[in-house]
């Protein structure tokens, strides 16, 4: 099987990984919950990847909050910045991760910029749609249909001249493009662990430049004689909401630990390297539609004019290729590139796909 669904998760993941992961199974108990030695190794595990993630994102060990995932990152970080009738700004290529929280809280929603790869319609849409009124902007780094790289530092200024705080939604980018939460700012940066920072699945990050709203309420190994919660974050929230046990610590911290030696910056360059491969080869192939543009990471969405989109991802899967077709979870993103009827398929690249892998697919598809 060739795996080119790194987009949703990343299947292959660093040998450390797995390693930490049957390391921690063997000798990790509940971290902040005791001083035997199994719950203070967890306790550092935990620690060790605050300080791992913290040195990523330019935050402090502090800032950093587990979660189960990125949707439930961004429900924390919504949740703490919103109430029902407020005005949020969002782009045209979020996930249903930020659409669906928002319509559910009841908030007024404003679209900022609909053309797909076109930066400055982005800015534009974001410097129009952000009023007196609006109380946060929540805008995804990458598009996870398409790879388009929104402007976020440019978003971020706008967001800083007009005092709004900004939700950056890094589901895409982290462990691909740097982002730092003190120099954009931002209120809160959202990702999952289990893409492309290379942990398992069932952990996610929030990074914290805000205070923050628990979503649930339980014990938290601190001021435990306390009816509330304690205020203080990041312990009350991933104590007992997030991956703050045994395994998912140790094997994030590998996971990012990874990333770092590997360098954002070759990673990135690898992805993209297979991404305008697969561009330049579909484009060359009759009957192909193919998504592209200049701000793009190693995600690509194409489609074959004759073929449902499904039965594309089908046909391949039975040739022995992992790539994911439909919406994505992403409906404004398609209905912004006009692929709300048809979907896409979507090929997306990790550190560890290689170019002969991408020229198999192209093999098979010409085929
Ligand atoms: N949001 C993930 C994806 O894009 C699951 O496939």
């Amino acid at each position: 099987m060739i795996y080119f669904d790194a987009a949703a998760t990343t299947l292959q993941k660093p040998p450390q990984v797995k390693k930490a992961l049957l390391y921690a199974m063997d000798h990790y108990a509940s971290p902040g919950r005791g001083g035997h030695r199994p719950a203070m190794l967890a306790s550092d595990a935990v620690y060790a990847c605050r300080q791992e993630l913290a040195a990523l994102f330019e935050a402090k060990p502090e800032d950093i909050v587990f979660t189960m995932n990125a949707t439930h990152a961004l429900n924390l970080a919504i949740r703490s910045l919103v109430s029902a009738g407020d005005e949020v700004v969002i782009s045209g290529f979020e996930h249903n991760a930020v659409w669906r929280p928002l319509n559910q809280i009841g908030v007024d929603v404003r679209i900022a910029g609909r053309r797909l790869f076109d930066r400055d319609d982005t800015i534009e849409g974001f410097r129009a749609a952000i009023t007196e009124n609006t109380k946060a902007v929540v805008c995804t780094h990458v598009s996870n249909v398409f790879g388009y790289v929104l402007p976020v530092e440019e978003i971020a200024a706008l967001c800083r001249e007009r005092e709004v705080p900004l939700i950056l939604d890094c589901s895409q980018s982290a462990g691909i493009l740097p982002v730092s939460l003190r120099k954009l700012p931002a209120a809160f940066l959202c990702m999952p662990g289990h893409k492309s920072l290379y942990g398992p699945q069932g952990t996610g990050v929030l990074v914290c430049g805000h205070a923050l709203r628990p979503l649930l309420a339980g014990g938290t190994g601190s001021l435990s004689e306390r009816a509330q919660m304690p205020e203080f974050t990041p312990k009350q929230s991933c104590s007992i909401l997030g991956a703050d046990y045994r395994q998912e610590p140790g094997t994030l911290h590998e996971g990012v630990r990874f990333v770092r030696s590997v360098g954002l910056s070759q990673i990135a360059a690898h992805e993209k390297m297979l991404a305008q491969l697969l561009i330049a080869e579909l484009e060359a192939m009759p009957g192909v539609r193919v998504f592209h543009g200049a701000a793009q990471t190693g995600v690509v969405s194409f489609l074959l004019e004759r073929e449902d989109v499904e039965k594309t991802a089908a046909r391949l899967s039975r040739q022995g290729f992992a790539l994911r077709a439909g919406l994505h979870c992403a409906p404004l993103a398609h209905e912004s590139a006009g692929t709300l009827q048809s979907g896409t398929v979507r090929a997306g690249f990790s550190v560890f796909n290689t170019a002969r892998e991408v020229r198999e697919l192209v093999r098979v598809l010409s085929c």
